[in-house]
């Protein structure tokens, strides 16, 4: 690790970074990636990087610094390492009020995901720990894992209600997600997803479920202003896309854009529902049909792949070229939750994208940085390394290259996150 070569005290907003080995997404951005463009990563070689209360001001090549202009700053010597924009992991369910390993267990011992459910298992098992708990308790343990995902160099972050199946539990996700907002110095945005499943009560009135999330839940989280996107589970089983259509139609009067799941397990219109709807990204896209691919291809919001869902449940992996090749914005986010995808390390979903998606290393840190960013709307934001984006980044450990990070994996490359021009510390 680089060490401090000279000091400021009195100014200590202004950082200096020299001897980058690689500085890896720079520039504008004025779309997302997609094509042959998504293997385009701005990459300067030996590089340096300036930050100015909280922001990048510039960057560009060793051989151009011109050290008096940049004076006074905390100049730090990162020689043989690279610095990454931050990862935006863009659909993730990290409120969740306690583990499942015992379902894990279960699995492993060859119980079905039906006996699984028939125990009371899945969403409804994360359901009943999330009515129970505590809103303070429950701010405490996730604001832990949001810290711990920090560390991991996640930078900006979606998080989706869903575990609460009540109007009272939904809200009090939501409101545990908008106080990250205010305690995290990452920017958090929250995604309701009341249509997650059906609460056991409602389970042979599915109407009477969408008709509480439309008359009891959405009015009064737009009222308190307290999601930013909907979401909706759309499967065979969960919603379907005419339910799915209902519910966004009524969260677009009040300005929710839709972020959904849709073909994890079957393709059943849950593509052509997202595009009337204007979704602002298609999550999971497991199970894909040739027309879904070309679909997506000319879909302008986000193609999200989770792959760490597909590898806990040892599903089938989401056809990453195929959608490349057909154009469309391919994005990853972790999904990180507690029944299918129980990490929310975006450098293993990196990792795994490269190893079982043949992704390249360029095209993973497009999809998990500049790409997840529009997938948010945060793309003004964070994403990239830009002028006056947000300053926060990765110094990774002296690596010889990029495609090391993922290619050695399960290693910790990760030397510091910094966050709004400040090294993150929890
Ligand atoms: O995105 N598929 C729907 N929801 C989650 C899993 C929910 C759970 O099992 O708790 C997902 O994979
Ligand atoms: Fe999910």
């Amino acid at each position: 690790m680089g060490k401090i070569i000279a000091f400021n005290t009195f100014i200590e907003v202004k950082h200096l970074f020299i001897n980058i080995h690689i500085l890896a997404g720079v520039g504008e951005h004025p779309g997302q990636k997609r094509g042959k463009a998504l293997q385009d990563l701005g990459i300067i070689q030996d590089a340096f990087l300036l930050t100015n209360h909280g922001l990048i001001e510039d960057y560009g090549e060793m051989k151009s610094i011109d050290f008096n202009e940049y004076a006074p700053a905390e100049v730090q010597d990162v020689s043989g390492q690279c610095i990454l924009p931050c990862w935006v992991d863009s659909h993730t369910h990290l409120v969740f009020a306690g583990s499942r390993e015992d379902e894990f267990v279960d699995k492993l011992k060859g119980l079905s995901y039906a006996e699984i459910a028939a125990h009371g298992g899945g969403i409804l098992n994360s359901a009943k720990k999330m009515q129970e708990m505590d809103e303070d308790e429950l701010v405490k343990i996730s604001l832990h894992k949001l810290n711990e995902l920090i560390k991991l160099g996640t930078g900006a972050i979606e998080i989706k209600s869903g575990y609460g199946l009540t109007p009272a539990a939904e809200l009090k996700m939501l409101r545990v997600i908008n106080k990250l907002k205010e305690l995290s110095p990452i920017p958090v945005k929250a995604s309701f997803l009341g249509a997650h499943t059906y609460p056991v009560h409602y389970r042979e009135n599915h109407d009477g479920y969408i008709n509480e999330i439309l008359t009891e839940m959405l009015p009064v989280i737009a009222e308190q202003k307290l999601a930013d996107y909907v979401d909706v589970f759309c499967e065979t089983g969960f919603f379907s896309p005419e339910e799915t259509k209902t519910i966004c139609k009524e969260a677009a009067k009040y300005g929710m854009r839709p972020k959904l799941h849709v073909n994890q397990l079957n393709s059943i219109g849950g593509i052509e529902a997202g595009i009337e709807l204007n979704a602002l990204s298609l999550d999971h896209l497991e199970t894909l049909t040739t027309n879904d691919i070309e679909l997506l291809g000319s879909f302008e919001g986000g193609a999200t792949l989770l792959p760490t869902a597909a590898f806990f449940l040892r599903m089938p992996y989401q056809p990453a070229r195929a959608l490349i090749d057909a154009g469309a914005a391919v994005t990853l986010a972790s999904d990180y939750n507690p029944g299918s995808s129980p990490s929310g390390n975006m450098n293993f979903v990196a990792a795994l994208s490269c190893i079982q998606m043949k992704m390249l290393p360029e095209e993973v840190i497009n999809a998990g940085t500049i790409n997840g960013a529009f997938a948010l709307g945060l793309q003004n934001e964070v994403g990239s390394i830009s002028k006056d984006k947000k300053a926060n980044f990765i110094i990774t450990t002296a690596v010889p290259s990029l495609a090391y990070l993922f290619y050695s994996f399960g290693s910790n490359h990760i030397a510091e996150v910094w966050i709004n021009g400040e090294k993150f510390h929890s």
